[in-house]
């Protein structure tokens, strides 16, 4: 039925990933060549990712074919029609795989742990924020699975060296399950509240973030002067 139609679209695919790989190819091999005369390296990274989805989407499509075409003729059927049921499967796989990568938090977490719209934190006194956010910190009951943030965190323990970074900054959790660049602090204690702790975000513009965020800034300095 749409054996034209799924040829012409791998044929348009692989052209464009040879469109794409070949001058990606270029600036790896042209930043690489200049790397010691002080080129902007940034090109690399970028440049590699890119390539690597080009040949990652290639690969899927050549698998698919070649699958295809060994059932087509276990099968006893002409290899045409092998090689159609091939590229479909080929391209099936391939979005399928791309669809999973960006799974683990759904989209409603991932939206809830970002600053919203027009957001105004609480705003108390510091040292009282403090003190409250201390008793939160250790309070079980702010999650859903018996842990408490110091079950994780007392003493500094469970932070990486980011921790150190002044806010925003990557957070690799953050990136990772949650596609964020770039994190605020009190976004970081909300991500911590839906992944680690498996509850609900505290309300943005509550006592009890704003308390957890002034103390976390405590924890934070505690984590610098340590290192
Ligand atoms: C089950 C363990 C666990 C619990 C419970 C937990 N966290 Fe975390 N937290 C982590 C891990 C793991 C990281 C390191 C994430 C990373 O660097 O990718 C982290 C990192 C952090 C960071 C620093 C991120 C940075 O590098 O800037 C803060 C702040 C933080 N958590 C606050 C909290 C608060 C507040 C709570 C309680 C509401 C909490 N965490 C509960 C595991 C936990």
């Amino acid at each position: 039925m749409s054996t034209d139609k799924n040829r012409k679209e791998l044929l348009r695919k692989l052209s464009r990933n040879l469109m794409v790989s070949v001058p990606m190819m270029t600036v790896v091999a042209v930043a690489g060549f200049n790397a010691g005369s002080g080129s902007p390296l940034g090109l690399i990274p970028s440049a590699e990712a890119a390539q690597g989805e080009a040949e990652g989407e290639a690969k899927g499509e050549a698998e698919g074919e070649a699958k295809g075409e060994a059932e087509g003729s276990a099968k006893g059927e002409g290899e045409a029609e092998g090689k159609a049921e091939g590229e479909a499967e080929g391209e099936a796989e391939g979005e399928a795989e791309g669809e999973a990568e960006g799974e683990g938090v759904s989209a409603s977490l991932k939206k809830a742990v970002r600053r919203p719209e027009g957001y105004t934190p609480y705003q108390g006194n510091v040292a009282d924020l403090r003190a409250q956010g201390e008793k939160l910190f250790n309070d079980t009951s702010l999650s859903s699975n018996g842990l408490s943030c110091a079950t994780c965190h007392a003493n500094g323990a469970g932070y990486n060296a980011t921790f150190k970074n002044e806010y925003p900054h990557t957070v690799a959790m953050g990136q990772r399950d949650f596609g964020m660049d770039m994190v605020h602090l009190d976004e970081m204690v909300q991500i911590c509240m839906v992944a680690p702790m498996a509850a609900e975000p505290l309300g943005w513009g509550s006592e009890e973030l704003a308390a957890l965020t002034e103390y976390s800034r405590v924890e934070q300095k505690k984590f610098i002067d340590k290192q």
